[in-house]
Order: C-alpha cells, then structure tokens, then sequence
C-alpha cells in the first residue's frame, strides 16, 4: 500500500531505544545532542513574534517566490555579510528541508543523482529518498582541517550527476568551503550542466576568528548555476517561523530559467505562511539579540571543551570553523554504537557517534555547543571520565 520512498522499518535504532528507555524509567541525562535554539536556556524576548500578528498579514497575496519586500529584507541580510543578492533573485521557503525538495524538483528527475559530502548531515539520505534522487557521498578528507577530497568527487560524478551539495559550514565537521574550492567545483559541475547546492545556514556562526569571512559563498558565484540555502531556524534561532531561503546565482540565463522554473513549482505548493514574511524584516533585526546569544554560548563550550580536552592525551578535539557542533575523537575501545549506548546508560550523557553522520572511520563523538556551559561542561567531563580521562569543570 505505501510507497518505497519511507524506509521499510520504522523502527527506533538502538541509541533511540535506550533514550526512550531511559525516559520512560525516569533516569536524568545530560543530553549533548540538542540542537533546539529554543529549549537551552536562551531568553526570548516574550514579545519577539509580534511582528508575525502585523495586520498586514491579515491579506492575502500568493507571490510564489515570496512577497518581495520580504525577499528585500533577506537581501539586506546577506549585505551584512558582505555577500550581494538582487532580491527578485531570492525565493522564500517554509524551511532548508523544503528549499533541498524544491531543488530536487527542479533539477532532478527519477533516479538522477546528487552528490552530498561526507562526513555531514544525515538527513540527506530521506531528503533524496522523498524526492527519488540517489544521494552518492564524495569525501571530505581531514588534515588537520577538513576539506573537499576532489578526487573522490570526481569519481563519484556520472552522467546523471545533477548537483553537488556543499554544506557551510558543514554540520558536523564545521569546515567552510573555501572559494579555491568553490572555483575547482565550478570547473568540474559547469560545463557538465551540474549545479551546486551549498547549505549555508550556519554561516553567521564561526567558532575560529575569520573562518566565515574567509569562506566562500555560493550566492557570489557567476559561472555556474549555484543555490546558497539559508533561514531563520539558525540565522536568529527562531525554527519555529519556518521560513528559509533560496539565493540563485550563476550565469545570467541559467539563473532566469532557473528562477521561472521555479516560480512553477512554488507557486503549487505556496507553502510559505504569510505572517513570517510580513514580519521577516523585523525578525531578523530583532533576532540578532538571540544570535548573539547562541554565538556566545558555542564560543564559550567550543574554547572549553578544547583547551579541557587538550589535557587529555587519549582524546581530541577536531578543530572546527564554525556551526553548533563539535567532534571528539575518542578511543576505540568498542564499536561506537556500544559506546553512545553505555555512555547514555551507565554515564547518564547522550552524545552522538559519529557513524551517525558517516564519519570515515571510529571513534568519533558528536556533541552539541548550544547546552548551557554548566551542563555542557558536565555531559563533557562524563565523557572524559569513561575514558578514564580526568578534566576539571570550569
Ligand atoms: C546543515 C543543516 N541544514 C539544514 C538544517 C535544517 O534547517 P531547517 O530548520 O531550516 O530545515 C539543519 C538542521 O540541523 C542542518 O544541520
């Protein structure tokens, strides 16, 4: 009766059983996996939605692409990154996850492929399933820093390659593509018709002086047809707005076709809620009071966890450019899945493990940056000491 597109078992994973399990006895943990803005302790102005009851929301106008003073208010943020965007170049959707299917819709048919990094973010694999694209991993290789390993990317490109997907900073290695790298994409994906996809919504967030200013960005890029993702859930911390954004660049009549195209395929779904554009303007300028606060919070964990782990000669922190996550090489004294597992059951802190995202090899842990210093500091020092690692809190 249903389609092949969901996964056949629905079934929670291991690590999903015992933290249910742990719930459901009422055992406390340290939970290093949150990723919610929203649930760590940040104060939210209690009347920062306002904006979303403007009563010019009370009309409504179905712009496909987005009203385009809203569109005008993206393009200004982008300005305070020093990146350049002609607002009718910007097409609103409700999140990154809808802005990757109307992607998927526009450039790819059933079975077409894409290429996504790896290590990086696991949704990618239902994002692709949901839209029939194959998703086929190129590498990011680690020396000392992570970059593009462009000769794996080379070898996973095929005919039916549509697009290359770049994520940064990427989730969770927090590497920025830089611009040689963006330049050596645009040689390989242009005169083969491939576009490049960069998720770019945690840009606004870099944890090592200059990363993001030295990065590259897609929304710059002339010579091939490049979509740059961004959107509230991280730029101000606000998932619950669900609105995001496409920025396209590349060459001139690509970019229009492009955009008509896509204009079509919004203008079926018009999924975008009225009030968040009304009041995008506002959000953004009132949101970056909680920007601040999360850039706060992950500098201050980031700065702790490495210089605490630096005394720690068994286990190391991978360093890290930007984003809500760090990554902690540990021992491979078991399987990683065992790990995650006694750590959350005999240690009471959820981490991830880095299989979760595809790293290369184990043992890696991925923890969050967003929990409250106190705690982080408490899940990371659990950590350490199952490894028989000593660290003092802060
Ligand atoms: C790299 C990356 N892109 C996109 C998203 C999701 O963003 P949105 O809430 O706009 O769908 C996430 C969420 O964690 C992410 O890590």
């Amino acid at each position: 009766m249903f389609s092949s597109r969901i996964p056949p078992s629905l079934a929670p994973n291991r690590l999903g059983h015992a933290v249910l399990e742990q719930r459901r006895t009422g055992r406390p943990f340290i939970d290093l996996t949150e990723s919610n803005p929203t649930r760590v302790g940040f104060t939210y102005p209690p009347d920062l939605l306002a904006p979303l009851a403007n009563p010019r929301a009370l009309g409504y106008e179905p712009w496909p692409c987005g009203a385009i003073d809203a569109r005008r208010a993206i393009a200004g943020d982008y300005g305070r990154l020093g990146v350049i965007v002609p607002p009718d170049r910007i097409v609103l959707t409700a999140s990154t996850s809808d802005a990757y299917s109307l992607l998927f819709k526009l450039l790819a048919d059933t079975g077409d492929e894409v290429l996504v990094p790896r290590p990086s973010y696991p949704l990618f694999d239902h994002l692709t399933r949901f839209d029939l694209v194959e998703a086929h991993p190129y590498d990011l290789d680690l020396h000392g820093s992570w970059s593009i390993d462009f000769g794996s990317l080379e070898r996973a490109l095929t005919p039916r390659t549509r697009a290359v997907l770049v994520v940064s900073p990427n989730n969770p290695t927090g590497s920025f593509v830089t611009d040689a790298e963006l330049d050596r994409l645009a040689v390989l994906c242009a005169p083969r018709d491939i576009a490049i996809i960069a998720d770019e919504v945690f840009a606004d967030y870099e944890l090592e002086p200059g990363a993001s200013s030295a990065a590259g960005r897609a929304a710059r890029r002339r010579e091939v047809l490049s979509f740059a993702l961004g959107g509230l859930s991280k730029s101000v911390g606000l998932p619950q707005v669900k609105l995001g954004w496409i920025a396209v660049a590349g060459p001139d009549d690509l970019v229009g076709a492009a955009l008509e195209r896509l204009e079509l395929v919004c203008d079926t779904y018009l999924a975008v809620s009225t009030p968040a554009q009304v009041a995008v303007a506002e959000l953004l300028e009132r949101g970056a009071a909680i920007r601040s606060q999360i850039l706060a919070r992950i500098a201050t964990n980031y700065r702790w966890l490495r210089s605490t782990v630096a005394g720690v000669p068994s286990c190391d922190v991978l360093r890290s450019g930007g984003g809500w996550s760090a990554v902690l090489q540990v021992p491979s004294l078991e399987p990683e899945e065992d790990l995650v597992v006694r750590l959350l059951t005999a240690d009471g802190v959820l981490t991830h493990p880095g299989y979760f995202f595809d790293f290369p090899r184990e043992s890696f842990l991925v923890v969050s940056l967003l929990p409250p210093a106190p705690s982080f500091a408490d899940g990371i020092v659990r950590v350490l000491r199952h490894f028989a690692c000593r660290a003092s809190r802060p």
